[in-house]
């Protein structure tokens, strides 16, 4: 499936951030677990391909000041600049055509963006050519049915006003396909899960989640006015249900993380 370019808006990210650290059933930092599995030295040149608002340039900047985020959405950037992090150099460009030398990074970084991006083998050769030989690519994903519980309200609401739901974004690059692509360019890949589930008390917490960017996959033109507000009362209902049934809806949501060397 094509998907065209994804102009992902900064407060949406930034609701879907607060929200997976606010309502997860394991309390663990999940951009510190995904950093915490590079075997750092320090000093390392880093790239953040799909930076988006730079929720990881203070794990990187304990380890190293040489890094470059790089985001498609000038409003990403806007964003991850004002954090102040210390030894970031920010670009605006896009996966697939990375302005860089070949051999330029140690590490290159990939979180949650391959699936957005339209050519995927090209960003990831493209990924392949920027590293040394001896560098680390890393990308983060989600299993390839994370969050199904949520996507399934959604389709069924939306097949009550007529319109169909698209795939899953993350299914065109999850960590089980995605390891496959990756393998077959470097060779080999070792893939690293993180277990955890989205534990909502209120169903205010869960349409927040919902309204900042699930709502929106559906396939052909944006929901009008009218189906919109039907998506929405359907699945509020559904999930007040569940949680008056169960007192807390669970939503599993396991992600993880792809590491492949380039050879040396
Ligand atoms: C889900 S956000 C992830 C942001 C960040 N890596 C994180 O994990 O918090 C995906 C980001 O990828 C960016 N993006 C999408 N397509 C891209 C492309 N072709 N090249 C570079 N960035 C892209 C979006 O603008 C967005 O900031």
């Amino acid at each position: 499936m094509e998907r065209g370019i994804v102009m992902l808006r900064e407060g949406g990210l930034r609701v879907r951030i607060e929200t997976h650290r606010q309502y997860s059933e394991r309390d663990v930092d999940f951009f510190a677990w995904v950093v915490a599995q590079v075997p750092w030295r320090g000093g390392e040149r880093v790239l953040d391909v799909g930076c988006g608002n730079g929720a990881y340039l203070p794990y990187y900047a304990a380890h190293t000041r040489d890094i470059v985020a790089m985001d498609i959405s000038a409003e990403m950037l806007a964003a991850a600049r004002k954090r102040g992090v210390p030894g970031v150099r920010f670009l605006q460009g896009d996966a697939t055509a990375l302005p860089f030398p070949a051999g330029t990074f140690d590490l290159l970084f990939a979180n949650h963006v391959l699936f957005f991006v339209r050519d995927i083998d090209r960003a990831l050769e493209e990924a392949r050519r920027v590293l040394r030989p001896g560098g680390l690519f890393v990308a983060t994903t989600n299993t390839e049915d994370s969050q199904q519980a949520l996507y399934a309200l959604h389709a069924r609401a939306l097949h009550r006003v007529g319109r169909i739901a698209r795939p899953l974004p993350h299914a065109r690059f999850s960590l089980q396909n995605g390891a496959e692509r990756v393998k077959a360019l470097f060779g080999q890949v070792e893939v690293r899960r993180h277990q955890n589930a989205f534990l909502f008390p209120d169903v205010n917490a869960a349409m927040r989640y919902y309204l900042s960017g699930p709502i929106n996959e559906v396939v052909g033109p944006p929901l009008n006015a009218e189906e919109r507000r039907l998506v929405i009362e359907e699945v509020r209902d559904r999930i007040a249900r569940i949680i008056e049934r169960d007192g807390v809806w669970r939503v599993p949501k396991d992600a993880g993380v792809l590491l492949a060397r380039k050879e040396g």
